[in-house]
């Protein structure tokens, strides 16, 4: 059975064959064949970086600003890296509008088979146990009914649709989940 598990360097080179697949940290900027050798280059470090987020966050227009603290998990089954979460312990300004508590990405290769709705519903448990957070908020784009869908199979409701803070002529879809 999958489970989330903290990033650990058993799973590092299948992470590494998920990026050469399409897998991307970042839903709003794709990898490139350096960001990809860089991990490559270092997993040892790299896991530690997951473990241990840095203060400061590029944003996607390239300025630098504050990091909220995050937590970062991995779907994993064996030594395979199947997808990930990312969970923000609180909101700034820019996560209330685009980003919210919490972001996934499953590995193209593992795609359609429930894993993101299984990765979010263990996340939110990770949260109840973890965090003192009474509800989080996720964002997506309206362009991605996948994701939609596994927000509302999660209990998502929705309150808003604002213009994307990153992508313009797009719009970001607010959610609530209760914990
Ligand atoms: C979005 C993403 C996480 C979905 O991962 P996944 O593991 O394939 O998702 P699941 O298999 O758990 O479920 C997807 C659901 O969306 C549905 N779905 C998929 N494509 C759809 C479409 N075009 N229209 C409507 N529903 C769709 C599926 O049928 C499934 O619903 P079901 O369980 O009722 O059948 C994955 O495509 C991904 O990583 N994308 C890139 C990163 C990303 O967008 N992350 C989310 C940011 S908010």
């Amino acid at each position: 059975m999958p489970r989330l598990v903290l990033p650990a360097l058993a799973y590092a080179p299948s992470f590494v064959a998920a990026l050469r697949e399409g897998y991307s940290r970042d839903t709003l900027r794709p990898e490139t064949p350096e960001s990809i050798a860089a991990v490559e280059a270092d997993l040892a470090g790299f896991v530690e970086s997951q473990l241990a987020p840095p203060l400061t966050v590029t944003l996607p227009d390239g300025s630098q600003g504050p990091a909220v603290p995050f937590t970062t998990l991995w779907y994993v089954e064996g030594e395979d890296f199947l997808g990930s979460i990312s969970i923000r312990h609180h909101l700034n300004e820019n996560l209330e509008k685009v980003g919210g508590h919490v972001g996934y990405v499953v590995r193209p290769s593992a795609r359609g088979r429930g894993y993101a709705s299984a990765i979010l519903a263990e996340g939110l448990d990770w949260i109840r146990a973890n965090l003192p957070l009474k509800r989080v908020l996720l964002t997506v784009n309206q362009l991605n009914p996948a994701s939609i869908r596994v927000i509302e199979k999660n209990g998502g409701v929705f309150t808003q649709a604002i213009p994307h803070l990153w992508r313009p002529g797009e719009t970001a879809l607010h959610y609530w989940i209760d914990l």
